[in-house]
C-alpha cells in the first residue's frame, strides 16, 4: 500500500453507473412488471508497470473480497431507493482475472458482474453497482491503478439476449448465452456499401457504419469494409477479391437492391456465380414487410461464393436493422451448414 507510483494520485475515472443504464433496453423501465433477467456488467483496473505475474499470488485474496463487496454493493444498491421497484436474485456472481496488459507493459485486472433474477426493474443498475465496488475495492490496494471501461456487457430479458460487448465476455458467460447472442462469434466479416451518393461524400455512409455495430455487437470481427457507387463492374472485381481472400465469412452489402436504374446489386452477384439461399431473400421480404409494404420491392439475394455467404440487404439504416434482426438467428447454422457441419 505504501509504494508510490508515478500515477499515484491520480482519480479513478469511471463513466458513472446512472449514465450508463440508458444502455439498457427502454422497454423494461416502464412495464410494471417482473421480468426475467440476466445482467453482465464489466469493468477494468488498469495497474501500469505492475506484471500480471506479481498480482497472481494475490488474487484468491482479492477476489475474496471483490466477491464480498460486489454482493454487499448489489444489495445497497437495491435498498439505496424505494422507487426502484422489487428485485429477486437469483444468482450474483463475480468474477476476477489478471491479464498482462501488453500495451502498456503493466497489468489488467477485470471484474465481471453477472446479476440474474427476477424484477420489475432493470437489474443493470445492480451489476454495475457490483462491479464497481469490486473494482473499487481492489484500486484501494493499488493506489496507482486506473479504472477504466465500466459498462453493460450483455443483456438478457426474458430469453431474449442481446450482448452489447461480446469481445469482453469472459468464456464460461459466452458459452452459457443463447446462440443469438453471440450469432457471430469467430466470424470474420466484410460489409459493402452501394450508394452513389455516399460514395461521392453527398451523405455519410450511416448505413454501412450501422452494419458495422451490428456486426461487432453480435461477437463478429469487421475484416473489410467499403463504399462503393452503384457500380457492377467495382462491385464485382470487389467481391472477387474479397472471397478469393478466403479470410472472410460473411459480406453483408447494402443498397441498389430495389428497381431503379442504378440499382445493380443482385444482378451483379449473381453473374458472379454466387450459389443463390433463395430462402434468405423471401424470409427478408416477408418479414420486413409486416413493418413496410415497399418491402416487397427490394430483390434482396444471399448465397455462397466458395466459403464466403453473401447477402444483399436494402441500403435504407431502417432496412439494415429490421434485415439484420432477422439474419443473425440464422447464420450460425448457415456458417455451420457451409463448412461441412451437421444438421442442428
Ligand atoms: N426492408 C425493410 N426491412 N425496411 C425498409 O424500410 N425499404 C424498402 C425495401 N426493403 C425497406 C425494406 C424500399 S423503400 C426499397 S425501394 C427497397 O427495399 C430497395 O431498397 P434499396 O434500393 O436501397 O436496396
Amino acid at each position: 500500500m505504501g509504494e508510490q507510483h508515478p500515477e499515484h494520485g491520480k482519480r479513478h475515472e469511471s463513466r458513472g453507473i446512472a449514465g450508463m443504464l440508458g444502455e439498457c433496453p427502454p422497454a423494461l423501465h416502464d412495464r410494471g412488471l417482473p421480468l426475467a433477467q440476466e445482467l453482465v456488467a464489466g469493468g477494468e483496473l488498469r495497474l501500469p508497470s505492475t506484471p500480471a505475474t506479481e498480482l497472481a499470488a494475490r488474487l484468491p485474496l482479492l477476489t475474496a473480497n471483490a466477491r464480498l463487496r460486489a454482493l454487499a454493493a448489489v444489495r445497497a444498491h437495491a435498498r439505496e431507493s424505494i422507487t426502484l421497484g422489487d428485485a429477486h436474485w437469483r444468482e450474483i456472481h463475480c468474477e476476477v482475472t489478471a491479464v498482462d496488459d501488453a500495451g502498456e507493459g503493466g497489468a489488467l485486472v477485470r471484474v465481471r458482474v453477472v446479476v440474474s433474477g427476477i424484477a420489475t426493474r432493470s437489474l443493470g443498475g445492480d451489476a454495475l453497482a457490483g462491479t464497481a465496488a469490486a473494482l473499487t475495492g481492489i484500486a484501494q490496494e493499488f493506489p496507482w491503478s486506473v479504472i477504466d471501461d465500466l459498462r453493460i456487457l450483455a443483456i438478457d430479458i426474458e430469453g431474449r439476449a442481446r450482448a452489447l460487448h461480446c469481445e469482453a465476455l469472459p468464456d464460461d458467460v459466452a458459452a452459457r448465452l443463447p446462440a443469438q447472442r453471440a450469432a457471430l462469434a469467430r466470424t470474420r466479416c466484410a460489409v459493402i456499401t452501394l450508394s452513389d451518393r455516399a460514395a461521392n461524400g453527398v451523405y455519410e455512409d450511416k448505413s454501412g457504419a450501422l452494419l458495422a455495430r451490428i456486426v461487432s455487437d453480435a461477437g463478429g470481427s469487421l475484416v473489410h469494409q467499403l463504399v462503393l457507387p452503384d457500380d457492377g463492374e467495382r462491385l464485382a472485381i470487389e467481391v472477387e477479391v474479397l472471397s478469393r481472400r478466403g479470410d472472410i465469412d460473411v459480406l453483408v452489402c447494402t443498397g441498389g437492391t430495389g428497381i431503379g436504374p442504378r440499382d445493380i446489386t443482385p444482378e451483379t452477384l449473381l453473374r458472379l456465380g454466387i450459389r443463390p439461399i433463395p430462402g434468405i431473400g423471401e424470409l427478408l421480404r416477408a418479414h420486413s414487410a409486416n413493418v413496410v409494404r415497399s418491402a416487397w420491392l427490394s430483390r434482396s439475394v444471399a448465397g455462397t461464393l466458395g466459403t464466403m455467404i453473401v447477402i444483399a440487404l436494402p441500403g435504407s439504416q431502417k432496412a439494415v436493422a429490421e434485415c439484420m434482426e432477422v439474419l443473425l438467428p440464422l447464420l450460425p447454422h448457415t456458417l455451420s451448414m457451409l463448412h461441412g457441419g451437421a444438421h442442428g
